[in-house]
Protein backbone atom coordinates (compact mmCIF):
# COMPACT_ATOMS: atom_id res chain seq x y z
CA UNK A 1 0.00 0.00 0.00
CA UNK A 2 1.16 3.79 -0.84
CA UNK A 3 0.54 6.51 1.25
CA UNK A 4 -0.58 9.33 -0.91
CA UNK A 5 0.38 12.83 1.00
CA UNK A 6 0.05 15.53 -1.78
CA UNK A 7 -2.98 14.77 -3.64
CA UNK A 8 -2.18 17.00 -7.05
CA UNK A 9 -3.94 16.53 -10.35
CA UNK A 10 -0.90 13.74 -11.27
CA UNK A 11 -1.17 12.05 -8.19
CA UNK A 12 -5.33 11.83 -8.84
CA UNK A 13 -4.81 10.70 -12.19
CA UNK A 14 -2.70 7.49 -11.12
CA UNK A 15 -5.26 6.83 -8.32
CA UNK A 16 -8.21 6.81 -11.05
CA UNK A 17 -6.01 4.96 -13.33
CA UNK A 18 -5.17 2.38 -10.12
CA UNK A 19 -8.84 1.97 -9.79
CA UNK A 20 -9.44 1.28 -13.63
CA UNK A 21 -6.66 -1.31 -13.49
CA UNK A 22 -8.64 -3.12 -10.52
CA UNK A 23 -6.89 -1.93 -7.53
CA UNK A 24 -8.53 -0.41 -4.40
CA UNK A 25 -7.88 3.65 -3.28
CA UNK A 26 -8.71 4.84 -0.01
CA UNK A 27 -9.95 8.42 -0.42
CA UNK A 28 -11.07 10.78 2.09
CA UNK A 29 -14.72 12.32 2.00
CA UNK A 30 -16.59 15.04 4.09
CA UNK A 31 -18.32 12.00 6.02
CA UNK A 32 -15.40 9.25 6.53
CA UNK A 33 -12.46 7.77 4.43
CA UNK A 34 -13.80 5.49 1.97
CA UNK A 35 -12.09 2.16 0.82
CA UNK A 36 -12.81 2.79 -3.36
CA UNK A 37 -13.09 0.03 -5.64
CA UNK A 38 -14.46 0.31 -9.68
CA UNK A 39 -17.77 -0.49 -8.58
CA UNK A 40 -18.22 -2.54 -12.11
CA UNK A 41 -15.45 -4.97 -11.55
CA UNK A 42 -16.28 -7.84 -9.66
CA UNK A 43 -12.79 -8.69 -8.89
CA UNK A 44 -12.27 -5.54 -7.42
CA UNK A 45 -15.14 -5.68 -5.82
CA UNK A 46 -14.72 -8.59 -3.85
CA UNK A 47 -11.63 -7.38 -2.61
CA UNK A 48 -13.37 -4.70 -0.69
CA UNK A 49 -14.63 -7.60 1.45
CA UNK A 50 -11.81 -9.52 2.10
CA UNK A 51 -9.42 -6.39 2.68
CA UNK A 52 -12.29 -5.07 5.67
CA UNK A 53 -13.41 -8.99 6.37
CA UNK A 54 -17.08 -7.78 5.74
CA UNK A 55 -19.80 -10.70 5.42
CA UNK A 56 -20.35 -11.34 1.41
CA UNK A 57 -23.75 -9.86 0.91
CA UNK A 58 -23.85 -6.62 2.45
CA UNK A 59 -24.47 -3.68 -0.01
CA UNK A 60 -22.04 -0.98 -1.13
CA UNK A 61 -22.62 2.64 -1.59
CA UNK A 62 -21.87 3.59 -4.86
CA UNK A 63 -19.68 6.96 -5.37
CA UNK A 64 -20.59 9.30 -8.40
CA UNK A 65 -19.37 12.89 -9.30
CA UNK A 66 -22.87 14.46 -9.89
CA UNK A 67 -26.58 14.23 -9.61
CA UNK A 68 -26.22 13.86 -13.99
CA UNK A 69 -24.54 10.39 -13.50
CA UNK A 70 -27.52 9.10 -11.58
CA UNK A 71 -29.50 7.98 -14.26
CA UNK A 72 -26.55 5.26 -15.37
CA UNK A 73 -27.44 3.35 -11.72
CA UNK A 74 -31.09 3.96 -10.48
CA UNK A 75 -33.96 4.47 -12.40
CA UNK A 76 -37.87 5.32 -11.42
CA UNK A 77 -36.28 7.90 -8.98
CA UNK A 78 -39.31 9.60 -6.95
CA UNK A 79 -39.54 13.01 -7.79
CA UNK A 80 -38.98 13.56 -3.52
CA UNK A 81 -35.64 11.93 -4.34
CA UNK A 82 -34.43 14.32 -7.03
CA UNK A 83 -35.71 17.34 -4.74
CA UNK A 84 -33.42 15.94 -2.02
CA UNK A 85 -30.56 15.36 -4.53
CA UNK A 86 -30.66 18.74 -6.16
CA UNK A 87 -30.59 20.64 -2.39
CA UNK A 88 -28.09 17.86 -0.80
CA UNK A 89 -25.85 16.56 -3.16
CA UNK A 90 -22.61 16.70 -2.80
CA UNK A 91 -23.08 16.50 1.00
CA UNK A 92 -23.14 13.48 3.50
CA UNK A 93 -26.55 12.09 2.12
CA UNK A 94 -27.34 8.27 0.62
CA UNK A 95 -30.27 7.46 -1.12
CA UNK A 96 -31.19 4.17 -1.54
CA UNK A 97 -33.07 3.98 -5.33
CA UNK A 98 -34.31 1.33 -7.54
CA UNK A 99 -31.49 -0.08 -9.53
CA UNK A 100 -29.92 -0.07 -13.54
CA UNK A 101 -28.66 -3.30 -14.49
CA UNK A 102 -25.29 -2.00 -14.12
CA UNK A 103 -25.85 -1.78 -10.29
CA UNK A 104 -25.18 -6.17 -10.39
CA UNK A 105 -25.78 -8.21 -7.34
CA UNK A 106 -22.13 -7.54 -6.44
CA UNK A 107 -22.98 -4.49 -5.40
CA UNK A 108 -26.37 -4.37 -4.41
CA UNK A 109 -26.21 -7.57 -2.52
CA UNK A 110 -29.04 -9.35 -4.41
CA UNK A 111 -31.30 -6.37 -3.43
CA UNK A 112 -33.53 -4.29 -6.49
CA UNK A 113 -32.16 -1.26 -5.27
CA UNK A 114 -29.01 0.70 -5.02
CA UNK A 115 -27.44 3.18 -2.59
CA UNK A 116 -25.66 6.29 -4.19
CA UNK A 117 -24.40 9.38 -3.08
CA UNK A 118 -22.02 12.53 -4.51
CA UNK A 119 -19.27 13.74 -1.79
CA UNK A 120 -19.02 16.72 -0.71
CA UNK A 121 -14.72 16.36 -0.28
CA UNK A 122 -12.85 17.58 -3.43
CA UNK A 123 -10.32 14.96 -3.53
CA UNK A 124 -13.11 12.66 -3.59
CA UNK A 125 -14.77 14.75 -6.71
CA UNK A 126 -11.26 15.11 -8.18
CA UNK A 127 -10.79 11.46 -8.25
CA UNK A 128 -14.40 10.61 -9.56
CA UNK A 129 -14.33 13.14 -12.37
CA UNK A 130 -10.66 11.37 -12.99
CA UNK A 131 -12.33 7.97 -13.16
CA UNK A 132 -15.50 8.38 -15.17
CA UNK A 133 -13.14 10.29 -17.57
CA UNK A 134 -11.17 6.99 -18.02
CA UNK A 135 -14.59 5.13 -18.23
CA UNK A 136 -14.85 4.19 -15.02
CA UNK A 137 -19.10 4.45 -13.98
CA UNK A 138 -19.01 4.86 -10.25
CA UNK A 139 -16.88 4.05 -7.04
CA UNK A 140 -17.84 1.53 -4.42
CA UNK A 141 -16.61 2.33 -0.95
CA UNK A 142 -17.35 1.68 2.60
CA UNK A 143 -15.96 3.31 5.28
CA UNK A 144 -12.47 2.24 5.46
CA UNK A 145 -12.23 0.21 8.67
CA UNK A 146 -12.63 -3.85 9.40
CA UNK A 147 -15.95 -5.03 9.98
CA UNK A 148 -17.63 -3.73 12.80
CA UNK A 149 -14.94 -1.16 13.75
CA UNK A 150 -14.93 2.67 13.85
CA UNK A 151 -14.76 4.25 10.81
CA UNK A 152 -11.53 6.35 9.96
CA UNK A 153 -11.54 9.97 9.88
CA UNK A 154 -7.62 10.18 8.74
CA UNK A 155 -5.77 8.88 6.84
CA UNK A 156 -3.16 7.16 9.55
CA UNK A 157 -6.41 5.75 10.90
CA UNK A 158 -7.06 4.05 7.61
CA UNK A 159 -3.81 3.00 7.44
CA UNK A 160 -3.71 1.27 11.24
CA UNK A 161 -7.19 -0.26 10.27
CA UNK A 162 -6.25 -1.54 6.46
CA UNK A 163 -2.75 -0.98 6.10
CA UNK A 164 -1.87 -5.00 6.49
CA UNK A 165 -4.74 -6.23 4.35
CA UNK A 166 -4.03 -4.06 1.84
CA UNK A 167 -1.38 -4.72 -1.51
CA UNK A 168 1.56 -2.98 -2.42
CA UNK A 169 -0.42 -1.41 -5.63
CA UNK A 170 -3.60 -0.60 -3.13
CA UNK A 171 -3.39 3.26 -2.66
CA UNK A 172 -4.39 5.54 0.19
CA UNK A 173 -5.25 9.33 -0.79
CA UNK A 174 -4.42 11.49 2.49
CA UNK A 175 -7.08 14.83 2.73
CA UNK A 176 -6.40 15.03 6.38
CA UNK A 177 -9.46 14.76 8.95
CA UNK A 178 -12.94 14.98 7.59
CA UNK A 179 -15.32 17.63 8.26
CA UNK A 180 -18.05 15.75 9.27
CA UNK A 181 -16.76 12.83 11.00
CA UNK A 182 -19.57 10.44 11.28
CA UNK A 183 -21.09 8.57 7.97
CA UNK A 184 -23.59 10.07 5.75
CA UNK A 185 -27.14 9.79 6.42
CA UNK A 186 -29.19 7.23 4.32
CA UNK A 187 -32.59 7.66 3.13
CA UNK A 188 -34.65 4.46 1.67
CA UNK A 189 -36.36 6.44 -1.66
CA UNK A 190 -37.75 3.05 -3.02
CA UNK A 191 -41.23 3.36 -1.14
CA UNK A 192 -43.78 6.16 -1.39
CA UNK A 193 -41.97 7.95 1.11
CA UNK A 194 -38.15 8.93 2.02
CA UNK A 195 -37.40 6.85 5.39
CA UNK A 196 -34.12 7.97 7.47
CA UNK A 197 -32.27 4.35 7.47
CA UNK A 198 -29.23 5.78 9.60
CA UNK A 199 -29.45 9.75 10.83
CA UNK A 200 -26.32 11.78 9.90
CA UNK A 201 -25.69 15.27 9.14
CA UNK A 202 -28.60 15.89 6.55
CA UNK A 203 -31.22 15.29 9.56
CA UNK A 204 -34.63 14.96 9.42
CA UNK A 205 -35.46 18.51 9.86
CA UNK A 206 -33.30 19.27 6.97
CA UNK A 207 -35.26 16.89 4.86
CA UNK A 208 -38.84 17.98 6.05
CA UNK A 209 -37.76 21.76 5.27
CA UNK A 210 -37.14 20.43 1.76
CA UNK A 211 -40.01 18.09 1.43
CA UNK A 212 -42.44 20.49 2.99
CA UNK A 213 -43.69 17.33 4.55
CA UNK A 214 -42.75 14.71 7.43
CA UNK A 215 -40.06 12.37 6.60
CA UNK A 216 -40.42 9.65 9.18
CA UNK A 217 -37.82 7.48 11.11
CA UNK A 218 -39.98 4.95 11.78
CA UNK A 219 -39.47 1.13 11.17
CA UNK A 220 -38.61 0.38 7.85
CA UNK A 221 -41.35 -1.83 6.39
CA UNK A 222 -39.25 -3.35 3.54
CA UNK A 223 -36.92 -5.62 3.75
CA UNK A 224 -33.45 -3.66 2.88
CA UNK A 225 -30.72 -4.79 4.91
CA UNK A 226 -27.85 -2.52 6.22
CA UNK A 227 -24.94 -3.39 8.43
CA UNK A 228 -24.90 -0.25 9.97
CA UNK A 229 -28.20 -1.12 11.43
CA UNK A 230 -27.09 -4.03 13.46
CA UNK A 231 -27.23 -3.15 17.17
CA UNK A 232 -23.30 -3.05 17.32
CA UNK A 233 -21.26 -1.62 15.16
CA UNK A 234 -18.24 1.27 14.91
CA UNK A 235 -16.85 -0.05 18.42
CA UNK A 236 -13.66 0.78 19.76
CA UNK A 237 -11.81 -2.13 21.92
CA UNK A 238 -12.66 0.13 24.66
CA UNK A 239 -15.56 -1.01 26.87
CA UNK A 240 -18.38 2.61 26.25
CA UNK A 241 -20.54 3.65 29.15
CA UNK A 242 -23.32 6.07 28.06
CA UNK A 243 -23.98 9.00 30.51
CA UNK A 244 -22.21 7.75 33.40
CA UNK A 245 -19.37 9.37 35.68
CA UNK A 246 -15.86 7.93 34.69
CA UNK A 247 -13.45 6.55 37.41
CA UNK A 248 -9.96 7.53 37.55
CA UNK A 249 -7.80 5.54 34.70
CA UNK A 250 -10.94 5.60 32.64
CA UNK A 251 -11.83 7.33 29.49
CA UNK A 252 -13.51 10.74 29.47
CA UNK A 253 -15.83 12.52 26.56
CA UNK A 254 -17.93 14.96 26.97
CA UNK A 255 -18.87 19.03 25.67
CA UNK A 256 -16.24 21.01 27.12
CA UNK A 257 -18.84 22.81 28.74
CA UNK A 258 -18.29 19.23 31.45
CA UNK A 259 -15.02 19.30 33.76
CA UNK A 260 -13.00 16.11 33.57
CA UNK A 261 -13.90 14.21 36.46
CA UNK A 262 -9.87 13.22 38.87
CA UNK A 263 -7.83 11.03 37.04
CA UNK A 264 -10.53 10.64 34.07
CA UNK A 265 -8.47 10.88 30.64
CA UNK A 266 -10.10 13.82 28.32
CA UNK A 267 -10.47 12.54 24.87
CA UNK A 268 -12.22 15.23 23.41
CA UNK A 269 -13.39 18.30 24.69
CA UNK A 270 -15.83 19.79 21.58
CA UNK A 271 -18.01 23.49 22.40
CA UNK A 272 -20.36 22.75 19.28
CA UNK A 273 -22.56 19.33 17.53
CA UNK A 274 -20.51 19.66 14.48
CA UNK A 275 -17.13 19.17 16.70
CA UNK A 276 -18.73 16.75 18.41
CA UNK A 277 -19.39 14.76 15.13
CA UNK A 278 -16.15 15.56 14.03
CA UNK A 279 -14.11 14.56 16.76
CA UNK A 280 -16.42 11.12 18.31
CA UNK A 281 -14.28 8.58 15.98
CA UNK A 282 -10.54 9.74 16.58
CA UNK A 283 -11.55 10.12 20.38
CA UNK A 284 -12.45 6.60 20.19
CA UNK A 285 -9.37 5.41 18.44
CA UNK A 286 -7.48 7.19 20.66
CA UNK A 287 -8.82 5.39 24.05
CA UNK A 288 -7.43 2.05 22.26
CA UNK A 289 -4.39 3.53 21.80
CA UNK A 290 -4.14 4.76 25.16
CA UNK A 291 -4.99 1.31 26.54
CA UNK A 292 -7.63 2.48 27.94
CA UNK A 293 -10.05 -0.13 29.07
CA UNK A 294 -13.52 2.06 29.35
CA UNK A 295 -14.45 4.97 27.96
CA UNK A 296 -17.33 6.95 30.29
CA UNK A 297 -19.06 8.97 27.72
CA UNK A 298 -21.58 12.00 28.56
CA UNK A 299 -24.27 11.86 25.32
CA UNK A 300 -25.33 15.26 23.45
CA UNK A 301 -29.23 15.64 23.87
CA UNK A 302 -31.65 16.99 21.35
CA UNK A 303 -32.65 16.74 17.18
CA UNK A 304 -30.61 16.61 14.68
CA UNK A 305 -27.04 16.07 14.32
CA UNK A 306 -27.41 15.00 18.16
CA UNK A 307 -29.69 12.27 16.40
CA UNK A 308 -26.90 10.79 14.71
CA UNK A 309 -24.15 11.02 17.63
CA UNK A 310 -26.41 9.20 19.70
CA UNK A 311 -26.99 6.34 16.93
CA UNK A 312 -23.44 6.04 16.88
CA UNK A 313 -22.39 6.04 20.37
CA UNK A 314 -25.68 3.49 21.58
CA UNK A 315 -24.65 1.06 18.90
CA UNK A 316 -20.59 1.45 19.79
CA UNK A 317 -21.90 1.10 23.45
CA UNK A 318 -23.56 -2.54 22.71
CA UNK A 319 -21.62 -5.76 22.84
O1 LIG B 1 -20.51 8.37 4.61
C1 LIG B 1 -20.61 7.26 4.09
O2 LIG B 1 -21.70 6.79 3.73
C2 LIG B 1 -19.31 6.45 3.89
C3 LIG B 1 -18.46 7.19 2.85
C4 LIG B 1 -17.21 6.44 2.49
O3 LIG B 1 -19.22 7.49 1.73
N1 LIG B 1 -19.62 5.11 3.46
C5 LIG B 1 -20.16 4.20 4.31
O4 LIG B 1 -20.31 2.94 3.75
O5 LIG B 1 -20.45 4.47 5.45
P1 LIG B 1 -20.54 1.64 4.66
O6 LIG B 1 -20.59 0.48 3.71
O7 LIG B 1 -19.53 1.57 5.71
O8 LIG B 1 -21.96 1.86 5.25
C6 LIG B 1 -23.02 1.97 4.33
C7 LIG B 1 -24.25 1.33 4.88
C8 LIG B 1 -24.07 -0.15 5.12
O9 LIG B 1 -24.71 -0.46 6.33
C9 LIG B 1 -24.77 -0.75 3.92
O10 LIG B 1 -25.26 -2.03 4.17
C10 LIG B 1 -25.86 0.24 3.65
O11 LIG B 1 -25.25 1.47 3.90
N2 LIG B 1 -26.30 0.17 2.25
C11 LIG B 1 -25.58 0.38 1.14
N3 LIG B 1 -26.30 0.14 0.05
C12 LIG B 1 -27.52 -0.24 0.47
C13 LIG B 1 -28.72 -0.66 -0.17
N4 LIG B 1 -28.82 -0.74 -1.48
N5 LIG B 1 -29.76 -0.97 0.61
C14 LIG B 1 -29.67 -0.90 1.95
N6 LIG B 1 -28.59 -0.53 2.62
C15 LIG B 1 -27.51 -0.20 1.89
MG1 LIG C 1 -19.02 1.29 7.64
Amino acid sequence: MEFISKCTADTISNAAQALIDGHLVAFPTETVYGLGADAANEKAVSRIYSVKGRPLGHPLIVHISSINKVDQWATDIPDYAIKLAREFWPGPMTLILPRTDLAKDFITGGQNNVGIRVPAQPIALALLKKFEVLGGQGIAAPSANRFGAVSPTTAEAVGEELGVYLDSEDLVLDGGQCLVGIESTIINCTGLEPIVLRPGAITEEMIDKVLDKKAENTEDASDIRAPGLLESHYAPKAEISLNSVAEPGEGFLAFSKFQTPIGAIRLASPSTLEQYARDLYMALRSADQQGLKKIAVLVPEGPGLAEAIRDRLTKAATR
